[in-house]
């Protein structure tokens, strides 16, 4: 077999590396799309029959791996639907969601919170491959390791690249203890895509951060303003042009607020296009004047969907006692304001600006923390009401399936995905 038809020349250097080394730990990171996953799930299967080898040798009837990701969600759709494209595997899950391949008993756990720790304390696996590395919480990663004490042990893990202050670099990549490799991908190792293909998202992912991470797939944090793509002379619409569109759905984005202020937008979906038309924000406004907000849009729009802060949950539940249609919105941060950035970079986020005066004031405010990565909070509402319902639309239309209608997906959002 030639190797060079099944991998690219970064995936068979790494197999070489893991072959003429008794490793500990892998860790691939980089840019997007450059094929860390598929080696790392080859590598997977690897591991399994070599854990089950060890086993024989031992005695040991079921032995126990560790299959982490971000959320359960995503374990599927990284890892056991690519699985089960390329190979054909069926996975039979028991009611723990646990599954038996190989002869090894995989146990899958989210990392991205502590609720993770739960389904692994006090095992003893012989391995884990954890996806989406950056994103685990730490306590978790840290168990994760800890219960790798199985003879031969041995962790695979993949991730794209956060900010320059992160453990996971700091303590594991940059000054790594005998047994860990790691390896950097960039978009350009990535030698199945063709060159349009690798053009194209060169030219539709937004400039600075995201471009530095998710194509060069560099340790960087973000600097100056989070959205500098917004450009007025391209995503701003008039009232006029607005009432002329004839859209395909609407819904509407809401941020929780006192202090800081509380904001619903009313958001026109045409052809992946968005549009945001109204922007209602307050500060001090009790929950029942929100309601009668929603309900004088509701009376305008129709039932639209209401995808909301899910750090509140006592407001969603309101909302919904008033027979609004309010869902816990997806709150992953970074993701959410990428989608809405490479809408604008795009062209594909208009705004009728002169009705949305807070949007105003914030676009040019909203910038990134020092050396995070993340956001500063403030000067965020609208923004945030913004991401909440585009980045949840967007979630709710990915997963739909043959059945099911938009609301009844939209109630799996729960918050997180
Ligand atoms: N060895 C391979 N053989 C065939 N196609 C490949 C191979 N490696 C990568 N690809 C192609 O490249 C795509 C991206 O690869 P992969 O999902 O591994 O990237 P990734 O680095 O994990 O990306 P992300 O950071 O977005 O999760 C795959 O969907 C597949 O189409
Ligand atoms: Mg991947």
């Amino acid at each position: 077999m030639n190797l060079n038809s099944i991998y690219t020349p970064k995936q068979i250097e790494i197999l070489k590396a893991c072959r003429n080394t008794d490793w500990f730990m892998l860790i691939n990171h980089g840019a997007k799309r450059s094929g860390k996953t598929q080696l790392d799930n080859d590598i997977f299967l690897q591991e399994l029959i070599r854990v089950r080898g060890i086993a024989d040798k031992l005695g040991i009837d079921t032995p126990q791996y560790i299959l982490a990701g971000y959320s359960m969600g995503n374990i599927q759709d990284n890892i056991l639907t690519e699985l089960s494209n390329k190979y054909g595997f069926e996975f039979k899950f028991d009611r723990f969601n646990n599954f038996t391949l190989f002869g090894v008993k995989v146990v899958q756990t989210s990392h991205g919170n502590i609720s993770g720790l739960g389904r692994i304390r006090g095992m003893t696996a012989f391995g884990a491959y954890i996806n989406e590395a950056s994103l685990a919480n730490q306590e978790v990663f840290d168990e994760i390791k800890a219960r790798c004490s199985g003879p031969g042990a041995r962790i695979i893990a993949d991730t794209n690249p956060d900010h320059p202050e992160h453990w996971l670099l700091k303590d594991y990549i940059k000054s790594p203890a005998e047994g860990i490799l790691s390896f950097h991908f960039a978009l350009t190792d990535n030698s199945f895509l063709d060159e349009r293909y690798v053009k194209n998202i060169i030219e539709t992912t937004p400039k600075g951060m995201f471009s530095d991470r998710g194509i060069k797939g560099l340790w960087v944090s973000g600097e100056g303003v989070v959205y500098p793509d917004f450009d007025q002379s391209v995503h701003v619409i008039t009232p006029e042009q607005a009432r002329g569109i004839i859209f395909e759905r609407v819904i509407a984005g809401v941020d929780w607020g006192w202090e800081h202020w509380g904001a619903i937008v009313v958001i026109g979906v045409k052809a992946g296009n968005y549009y945001v038309i109204e922007e209602h924000a307050a500060q001090h406004k009790h929950i029942n004047s929100w309601i009668a907000a929603a309900k004088d849009i509701i009376r305008r729009y129709g039932n639209i969907p209401f995808y909301c802060d899910p750090a509140r949950p006592e407001h969603v539940a309101s909302f919904q006692e008033a027979g609004i249609n309010a869902f816990l919105g997806n709150n992953r941060v970074l993701s959410g304001i990428e989608a809405v950035a490479t809408l604008m970079t795009n062209k594909q986020f208009f705004i009728v600006y002169s009705q949305c005066p807070r949007f105003r004031d914030e676009i040019y405010k909203y910038i990134w923390k020092k050396n995070t990565g993340e956001p500063l909070k403030e000067n965020d509402d609208v923004l945030c009401a913004i991401r909440y319902g585009i980045y949840s639309d967007m979630t709710v239309n990915k997963i739909e399936q043959p059945g099911q209608n938009r609301m009844e997906q939209a109630r799996r959002l729960k918050g997180m995905l």
